[in-house]
Formats: C-alpha cells, structure tokens, sequence
C-alpha cells in the first residue's frame, strides 16, 4: 500500500499530467483533490495528446480507477465533454471513474461572475481562467454552494438555487451591469446532469479508506502549483483553492498519517500564465522559451510568461508541500543553450534573502541572484538512461538537486510517455 501526493512546484504547468500517466500505470487509484476545470493536465500517448481538465490524468491507464474528490468544484457540462471526448477515443469511463457527493458544483452564475469581476477592474485583474474557479469556492466557504448530493433532490436544489440566483441577479445587475438569470432553466438543466452523473458519484472517503485497507497503491494527483495556492502562493494571484499536499487530505477524505510520499513535479525552468509577479520572469526577445517549450496554456491557449528556473521557489516548494523528491521536466527545451541562468537567491533593497516573501510589494522589487551553467548543446530527446545524458545537462540536474537538497528521481526530456529518465 501507499499514498503518494503529485503537486505542481510552481506557477502549474509543471507536465503534472505526464508525470501522473507515468505513475499510474503501478497505481490502482488516482484521485484528484482541488480546483476544477481551470486545471489543463496534458498526455502524450504515441503521438496522440490528450488533455485533461477535470479527470485525473490516471484515466489513459487502463487498469486504473479515477476519482474525482470532494474538493475539486465540478462543471457538469465541462465533466460532460471531457467524457465524451475520452470515449470517443476509444476510452472506457463508465466504471473507472467515481465522483464525490460531497464536491461543489459550478453553476452558471459563477463563471458570469468570474468574467464580470475580471473584466471590471483591468487593473486589479488575476487573470483567471474564466472557469468560475473563485466564485464557486466564494460559495462553498460562505455556506451556500450547491453539491452533487443536492442536485438529487429537485426539491432542495430548487430552493437552494432560487435563493442563490436571487442574491446573483442583484450582484449581476448592480454592480456588473449584467443580464439577470432564469432560475427554471438552470434546475432542468442541471438535473438532467444529474441524471448523467448518477453512476458516477460515490462516497469518495469511504472508497478510498476501504482501498487502502485493501493495500491498494493511490496517486493523489494536485491541480496548479504551490504558487498558486490560496495560502501559500503569490496572494491575490493565485487560485481559490490548496494545491499544495495538505489540500489532498482535506480534499479526498483521508488522514495525514496515510500519506507516504510527496513528489513535486518541476520544470527546469519556470513559466506562469496570467497576473501576478515572477522574479526570474524574461522578455521573449531575450530568450525564446516560449517557443522551444511550446509554452501556451492547455485550457485557455494563452501564452505563457517564461523565465529561468528559481531555486528560492523550489525550496519553498520542498518546504510547503514536504516534497521528498522531483520529477524535472522539459530538460529538452534547454537543448540548444550555450549557458543557463538558476536563480539562487534574491536581491531586495541591498540585502540577499533566500526565503521566498509573502508580500507582492517585495516581491516586484527582488532581483534574482543569478548562478551561470554551461549548456550542452545536444539533443536529449532520445536518451533514456542519466547516465548518458550530457556531462553539462547531468550537472544541471545535480545542481538543482543540490541547491534544493532534494532527488530529482525522474527527469523528463520530451511530451511523450517514453521520454523518461528513471532513477
Ligand atoms: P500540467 O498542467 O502540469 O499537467 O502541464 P501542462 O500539460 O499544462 O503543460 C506541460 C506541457 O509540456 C504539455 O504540453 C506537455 O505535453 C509538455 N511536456 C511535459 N513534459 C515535457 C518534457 O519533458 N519535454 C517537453 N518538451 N515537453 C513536455
Ligand atoms: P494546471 O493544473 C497554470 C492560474 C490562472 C490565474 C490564476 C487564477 O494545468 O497546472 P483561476 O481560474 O484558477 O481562478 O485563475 O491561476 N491558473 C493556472 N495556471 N496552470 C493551471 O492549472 C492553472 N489554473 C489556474 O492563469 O493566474
Ligand atoms: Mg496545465
């Protein structure tokens, strides 16, 4: 048996979603613990991509279970498509996937609000998804979301959502200057979802419980990244919920004393999507990350920001989450540098600080102390084994791992599946 937490060391997008199909393939079980629909969790599978958005990336292995946790806020229409999409490749769903009772449910009114809220105030933007990440968390944390188990009962949900959409139109009119909601029309369509969710839903916690009772091996598989986090992220620009490890207990069901092992999954260099500040961040024209690493978001196709990899943060992140080990991606995209940059501490207001801030007011001012790496200049696509990677591009790894005191235990050097170095 064992518990093993997947989360993203930095702003998401880290190739969680390769990482996790690799290791379900020895899971029985992977479950994804927060957010929603605003996460993108990309497979490569013998060229064909898939991307995930709400179902943990364990869904192209066969064999494995899926669950979806109370957590994660579920979009009925997204959960929908993405079903079809996967069956109409020739995956089996029904009977592989298990949802919460307990998870929220976004309603139509939370992703209006997420736009209306971001399109408001350009200045004070986040930068969302548009997912209605953030208003549909507002809810849950304010007692008055809507969950799966509501949605049985025509009668509770019909009230819940008369009072909520009552609340919404004020809102919605008042100060975003929006077209009210039809409260009729949103119960018969979300009950005909319900119908379409029925055998999927479970009570996840005791799934779980009773699975490992049963030494089953579970991956309990995290949205975003450990800057993004409520908590612990670069607050207000982060996402509503906690990606990091302590979310995944809270977020499926089970207790702290089951989990054996937390792996941070960590791109050699660092990208971010949306507002918000990033001290290692470069121009485009001063390195073109973005384009070697195809770096464009998998649920929004927005660019993202890239720049050199940031040991303060990955520290952060091993301390945060208790990582014991890294799985390093897109070691490939650094191919062709004659020299890398890791930034190794920060410089604010004259003095070096090493501990990550947690006020956006320092942070926009630190200026990244940079270490200096030669390249290889070699491809490493093809190599499987660490031992045959590039003297530079081996030292690169082992630096990180120095820097961070941590493992790098797999290191990715291309989307697909087999591009993998073990270790
Ligand atoms: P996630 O949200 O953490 O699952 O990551 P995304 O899927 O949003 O973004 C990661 C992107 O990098 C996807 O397009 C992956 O196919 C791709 N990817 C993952 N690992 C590697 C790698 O080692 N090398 C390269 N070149 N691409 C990778
Ligand atoms: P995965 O799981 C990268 C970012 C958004 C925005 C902020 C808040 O694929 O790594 P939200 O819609 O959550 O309220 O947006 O969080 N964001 C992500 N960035 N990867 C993700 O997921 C993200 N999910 C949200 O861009 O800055
Ligand atoms: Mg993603």
């Amino acid at each position: 048996m064992s518990v093993k937490v997947v989360v993203g060391s930095q702003w998401g997008d880290e190739g969680k979603g390769k990482i996790i199909d690799l290791l379900s393939e020895k899971a029985d079980i992977v479950a994804r613990y927060q957010g929603g629909a605003n996460a993108g969790h990309t497979v490569v599978i013998e060229g064909e991509k898939y991307v995930l958005h709400l179902i943990p990336s364990g869904i192209l292995q066969k064999d494995t279970l899926c669950v979806i946790g109370n957590g994660v806020v579920i979009d009925p229409m997204a959960l929908m498509a993405e079903i079809k999409l996967l069956e109409s490749k020739g995956i089996e769903v029904n009977g592989r996937l298990f949802i919460s009772h307990r998870a929220h449910v976004i309603m139509p009114y939370h992703k209006l609000l997420d736009e209306a809220k971001e399109s408001k105030d350009a200045e004070k933007k986040i930068g969302t998804t548009g997912r209605g990440i953030g208003p549909a968390y507002v809810d849950k944390i304010n007692r008055m979301g809507v969950r799966i188990v509501d949605l049985l009962d025509r009668k509770t949900f019909s009230e819940k959502l008369h009072r909520n959409i009552e609340e919404k139109n004020e809102i919605l009119k008042k100060i975003y200057g929006a077209s009210e909601l039809d409260v009729e029309q949103i119960v018969s369509e979300y009950q005909e979802f319900d119908k379409k969710m029925d055998p999927y839903i479970k009570d996840v916690s005791v799934f779980i419980n009773e699975s490992l009772e049963k030494n089953k091996n579970i991956l309990l598989e995290g949205a975003q990244g450990t800057l993004l986090d409520i908590d612990f992220g670069t607050y207000p620009y982060v996402t509503s919920s906690n990606p990091t490890s302590g979310g995944a207990c809270a977020g499926i069901g089970i207790g702290p004393t089951r989990i054996n092992s937390v792996m941070g999954v960590i791109k050699a260099y660092t990208t971010r999507v949306g507002m918000g500040p990033f001290p290692t961040e470069i121009s485009d024209d001063e390195l073109n990350l973005r384009e070697l690493g195809d770096e464009f978001g998998a649920t929004t196709g927005r660019p993202r920001r890239c720049g050199w990899f940031d040991a303060v943060i990955a520290n952060y992140a091993v301390r945060v989450n208790g990582i014991d080990a890294f799985a390093l991606t897109k070691l490939d995209v650094l191919d062709t540098f004659e020299e890398l940059k890791v930034c190794i501490a920060y410089k604010y207001q004259g003095k070096t600080i090493t501990h990550f801030p947690s006020e956006i007011r320092i942070l926009n001012e630190c200026e990244p102390v940079y270490e200096t790496l030669p390249g290889w200049k070699q491809s490493t696509t093809t190599i499987r084994q660490f031992k045959d990677l590039p003297t530079n591009a081996k030292k690169y790894v082992e630096q990180i791992e120095k820097l961070t005191g941590t493992p790098a235990k797999i290191v990715s050097v291309g989307s697909g599946r087999e591009q993998t170095i073990i270790r």
